[in-house]
């Protein structure tokens, strides 16, 4: 009996055989499509091949697409666990033409594989087309040889398939197969076909239309085919099942559940199991395709699936979280088809253990409120909206996982009680904002919040992405559409640029729509929504479009090696300066970065050399960047860097960085940097490049501010130093290696130089200028006005004067570009009549100064202008006079 996985494989290598590229599974995230939540069928990831938009470098495809169909058009949540063939998560088998063969290339394939290499009798077999499609019906006839009866003509859209509502589509034909008359049904197309008997296993689409907003279609220029299979469906086929769950792969997980919940798989629990399996299914694959559980969005579909299956597995009794021990069982099953459950195992895991943890703190208490409410009331009636409100608002019950738990009881909720009490609670929420003072402005994007939640961020996983505009504002208020030269705000339902927040600037980039582009310069937060700061370039944006988005590449890189570098550098302030080192602040621009810290002296420069030989040392052990979501408590006890005072949901995202040298890689507790943080960061840390510290100043008392450099922006920086020094060392005339011992022996030259220049100055002015002396009532009184002398030389020029007069008084004035230096003399048998100070403030005076000071014996002044030096002299010679 094959395997699914087997199944699989011989699906792949046929068409691989008939020349057709195996391509993998796109992620679950559809990155090209606005509208849809997540990949529910295989041509998804081709949709642009159809239509010609794209082009590959191959005509023929064929893939195993990982589906989930949950929230969204596409839901089969409610059924799961109770039907037969209904899954959140499931593989499409699909082969794929682009403009290459058509219908009479794709039902000889489909027969063939069918009949010879899956060996599935003829006879059990039969087919739909669409009820205009005689050339389908023909080949069916011609290469199946199935009479006219088995080639069953549908008038209506089941046989016309449509991805949605705009996009390639086309008639198809559908491929049954037959279970017998055992089991109740009729064939498509009669009043039975509900029955179980005929079951569709293969739809073949001919795409050859495409379908507009307007409700227009047009021809595409080429023809091609899509087709899906479902493994599951397929697979009980070929084990001789008529209930997927009885595949191996399914029996495989159903039997792990029981397995840790120590109970029967097919007994009274066996919707438990299978509920279990197939949510354990899609919620690993979705977090390891980047979905994290959250209240908005895809993250919140993920916990609502979560948490169903967690109810489930308490109502088989179990006390503790049970999902993540299934892991390992859905690893051994899927991880060879795809890697990509392997890799994310222990992420999947500790993930589920989070969520389960944390979701069963409630859930007794929950299911208690449930019960007590469901005793009070009569047989059959529904559940009042305003107890399921407090289910989900207190208890954390999404409104389905209620309505799953009271399926069982045969009862409903009052979906229309619980829409009002949660309007009231947003009104509430709203009434106790509005009297919080913030600007009128702010209106907007409560109401637009209001209507459409919260955007989704898909920008930790990918630059590009294409989202719905939901929204253009411009001043405060909303606008249809915005023309070339406009500036406005777009909201959308999602986007992969980053909102300004926690130091991280906003994302720039470009948005384009089918009839226009702009540019985003940054994007910003508010009421949850991610506000695109744009100047519409060209044609017209209108909301409602779909739009491509693509962040500024080489900006978001340089941005998060700064933010990578910023931690880096938070950790190694601690360990160089001290724990009691705290961040206060910190931009994280595209061309630098800033970061503002406790600690009160400035750092040595043997501290920042430390600092940042460590940063550059962790950069070249080149270590993957990981980020995990857990709770705040568990954040702490791995010891991960939180804001003081700062505000945390129930759950973080943990970025850890760096491994501790000696250490196991990546092991708890060695990890070198682990901070709670929001921003995006690089994948290896070798991608910061290098990391410079220009230097630290002092932000505010206490705090001292770093700014650094890293990448290109360090690079430009160390080649700017260089140049400098390259110039320096050539005005020297030496080697760069020369040019520290050059300069300073210049500078010692300098100084010696400037000493002889002095001494020169003081030789020539005393030997120059005026000089006089004369016979003051008895007292020799000498006076010199000279020029070039500078201030600090005139002291020992006085005492060279005093000594050539021997008992007298002294004045020398220097003409120093216009201003004079002044200063005056008496020598030691005169101190007692007259003052040096009262002369040389005399001298001063004359010249328009004020001032002056030092000994008796000796003092000097200044002036600002020397000009009349003469009248100088002659004031002090009637200070003499007395
Ligand atoms: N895209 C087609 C389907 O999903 C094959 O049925």
């Amino acid at each position: 009996m094959p395997s699914l996985n087997d199944i699989r494989s011989t699906f792949l290598d046929f068409y691989a055989r008939n020349g057709h590229k195996v391509v993998p599974s796109s992620p679950l995230v559809p990155r090209n499509d606005p509208t849809l939540m997540f990949a529910n069928s295989g041509m998804v990831q081709f949709k642009d091949c159809f239509t010609g938009a794209e082009t590959r470098d191959y005509v023929r495809a064929t893939s195993a697409q990982k589906c989930v169909r949950a929230g969204g058009k596409h839901n089969d949540l409610d059924n799961v666990g109770y039907t037969a063939r209904h899954h959140t998560f499931f593989e499409m088998l699909g082969n794929f033409s682009f403009g290459d063969y058509f219908k009479e290339g794709a039902i000889p394939y489909a027969w063939e594989l069918l009949t010879k290499d899956f060996d599935i009798p003829k006879d059990r077999l039969l087919v739909t087309v669409y009820h205009t499609d005689d050339e389908a019906a023909a080949i069916w006839k011609k290469v199946a040889g199935l009479s006219d009866d088995r080639i069953i003509r549908i008038p209506t859209s089941d046989n016309f398939w449509q991805m949605g509502p705009t996009g390639p589509c086309g008639p198809c034909t559908e491929i049954f197969f037959d279970h017998g008359d055992k089991i109740w049904g009729g064939p498509p197309g009669s009043a039975d076909e509900d029955g179980d008997r005929f079951i569709e296993i293969w739809n073949l689409v001919f795409m050859q239309n495409e379908q507009f907003a307007d409700g227009s279609m047009r021809a595409l220029d080429m023809q091609s085919i899509d087709t899906g299979m479902g493994l599951e469906r397929i697979g009980a086929l070929l084990q001789g099942k008529h209930d997927n769950y009885d595949t191996d792969l399914m029996r495989a997980l159903i039997e792990a559940s029981a397995h840790a919940t120590s109970s029967d798989p097919y007994g009274p629990g066996k919707t438990h199991h299978r509920v279990i399996a197939d949510h354990l299914r899609s919620t690993s694959f979705l977090i390891a395709d980047g979905v994290m559980p959250s209240n908005e969005g895809r993250g919140y579909v993920l916990r609502r699936i979560m948490r169903r299956a967690m109810r489930h597995a308490h109502q088989l009794g179990a006390q503790d979280p049970v999902m993540h021990r299934l892991v390992p069982a859905l690893v051994r099953q899927m991880g060879a088809a795809y890697p990509e459950l392997t890799r994310a195992q222990a992420l999947i895991e500790e993930t589920l253990r989070l969520e389960e943890t944390k979701f069963r703190q409630t859930l007794d208490r929950g299911l208690r409120l449930l019960d007590d409410e469901l005793s009070a009331l009569p047989e059959g009636s529904a559940l009042p909206g305003a107890a399921a409100f407090k289910l989900y608002d207190t208890y954390g019950f999404p409104l389905d996982l209620t309505q799953d738990a009271l399926r069982e009881q045969g009862r409903t909720v009052d979906t229309e009680g619980f829409d009002a009490a949660m309007a009231e609670q947003k009104a509430k929420a709203r009434a106790s904002w509005a009297g919080s003072g913030e600007t009128k402005d702010a209106a907007i994007w409560f109401d637009l919040s209001d209507e459409h939640g919260a955007t989704e961020f898909l920008g930790y996983d990918t630059e590009k992405a294409e989202g719905s505009i939901l929204s253009l504002v411009s001043a405060g208020a909303a606008v249809l559409k915005a023309v070339a030269g406009d500036k406005v705000q777009i909201v959308l339902n999602q986007t992969p640029f980053y909102a300004e927040s926690g130091g991280q600037v906003g994302d720039a980039g470009i948005l384009r729509t089918s009839t226009g582009r702009a540019r985003i310069t940054d994007t910003r937060k508010a009421q949850g929504l991610f506000l695109h700061v744009a100047e519409v370039t060209e044609g017209e944006i209108a909301a409602g479009q779909g739009a491509e988005l693509e962040v500024d590449h080489a900006r978001r890189a340089s941005i998060q090696a700064n933010h990578s570098a910023t931690h880096l550098l938070n950790e190694a302030l601690r360990r160089v300066l001290g724990d009691h080192v705290a961040q206060r602040g910190s931009l994280n621009a595209p061309d630098r970065l800033r970061f503002d810290f406790s600690h009160s002296k400035a750092l040595s420069a043997e501290e920042i050399a430390r600092v940042e030989a460590e940063v550059n040392g962790f950069i070249r052990q080149n270590g993957e960047v990981t980020t995990r979501i857990m709770a705040p408590d568990d954040a702490r006890a791995l010891g991960a860097q939180a804001l003081f005072g700062e505000k945390y949901g129930d759950e973080v995202r943990v970025v850890s960085m760096g491994t501790l040298p000696g250490s196991a890689k990546g092991t708890d507790g060695q990890t070198y940097s682990v901070e709670l943080c929001g921003g995006t960061h690089v994948a290896r840390l070798g991608e910061v490049g290098l990391f410079v510290l220009l230097g630290d100043s002092a932000s505010s008392a206490g705090v001292r501010r770093i700014e650094a450099l890293t990448g290109e922006g360090a690079l430009a920086h160390l080649n700017e130093q260089m140049k400098r020094l390259a110039e320096v060392a050539s005005l020297l005339k030496a080697s760069p290696a020369e040019v520290v011992e050059r300069a300073k022996a210049l500078v010692e030259e300098r100084r010696s130089l400037a000493n002889e220049l002095a001494q020169l100055r003081r030789e020539a002015a005393m030997g120059s200028g005026d000089a006089e002396v004369k016979d003051i009532g008895g007292v020799k009184f000498l006076s010199r006005i000279v020029s070039g002398v500078a201030g600090k030389d005139l002291p020992g020029l006085i005492d060279e004067m005093k000594s050539s007069v021997g008992s007298g008084a002294v004045l020398l004035i220097s003409n120093n570009d216009g201003k004079a230096a002044l200063a005056a003399g008496v020598t030691a048998d005169l101190v007692e009549r007259f003052s040096a100070v009262s002369l040389v403030k005399a001298a001063a005076e004359a010249l328009g100064g004020k001032g002056g000071g030092g000994r008796p014996d000796m003092a000097q002044a200044g002036a600002a202008d020397a000009s009349n030096a003469e009248a100088a002299v002659k004031a002090v010679e009637a200070a003499l006079e007395g």
